[in-house]
């Protein structure tokens, strides 16, 4: 179901306001997981592109986490290319200490989910972070439990990016799922069938055939001399 939020907010404060302007016209979503009922707002009016966008390759790894009853208590996740945020949220609603990501622009949208779904007692596990793939990842510890990714396999510009941050991203025993719609013509098969497993253990852990997802659980490839140039 999808309702539209028209904010109206006026504030004495220009930046604040400024702020309020770019997030005036929001869609909402309602879905459930685990128990939990989501309310996923997206930004229609601030030029966010895919991220205000609740892809499909999100939801397939909600379900997922739910079918497989994932424990995430107490777990270090990181969120790449959260978007809306609806995966990071319901890792944290599921336990986890999340960091979500995405680029400077994208993080209003996920504060603004966070604050209607999470409760202010778990918000303390909660980060919310700008990390650019290939550029950005240096500034964040590589000691998670979980890196986890949806719909962030679709521009092939990215592909060397994304492999250099997921690569220094997990250590040895970090779990990486990562939830990939396949379209024609951007080599989002042979990343993840040619690229992605000269660095990582890959498994196929979920497919939806009618929408072409594909679920996979990654572990990182003991480090080798030759992959110096990813970090
Ligand atoms: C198709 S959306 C998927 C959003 C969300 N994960 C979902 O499943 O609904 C891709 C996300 O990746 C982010 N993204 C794309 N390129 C990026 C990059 N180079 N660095 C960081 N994030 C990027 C976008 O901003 C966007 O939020």
């Amino acid at each position: 179901m999808t309702t539209a939020l028209c904010q109206d907010n006026p504030s004495d404060d220009a930046t604040k306001e400024k702020d309020r302007a770019s997030t005036r016209c929001l869609n909402q979503d309602n879905f459930e997981f685990c128990g939990y009922s989501l309310k996923i707002a997206r930004n229609m009016g601030g030029n966010l592109g895919v991220s205000a966008y609740v892809w499909d390759a999100g939801l397939a790894l909600c379900r997922y986490f739910e079918k497989e009853n994932i424990n995430f208590s107490g777990k270090k996740v990181i969120e790449l290319g959260s978007g809306t945020g609806i995966v990071g949220i319901l890792v944290t609603l599921l336990g986890g200490a999340v960091t979500m990501t995405d680029q400077p622009n994208i993080l209003q949208q996920i504060e603004h989910n966070i604050s209607t779904n999470v409760p202010s007692a778990s918000r303390q596990r909660l980060k919310v972070c700008s990390l650019t793939w290939g550029e950005d990842h240096t500034n964040f510890p590589a000691d998670y439990d979980f890196v986890l990714g949806s719909d962030i396999v679709y521009s092939s510009v990215t592909y060397s990016s994304l492999i250099r941050t997921l690569h220094y991203l997990a250590k040895q025993g970090t779990t990486i799922y990562l939830s990939s719609a396949f379209r024609k013509g951007n080599g989002s098969l042979s990343f993840h069938e040619v690229l992605l497993p000269e660095y990582f253990n890959c498994l196929i852990v979920d497919r939806l055939e009618d929408k072409d997802i594909t679920v996979y659980k990654m572990t990182r490839i003991n480090a080798r001399p030759e992959d110096w140039f990813l970090t």
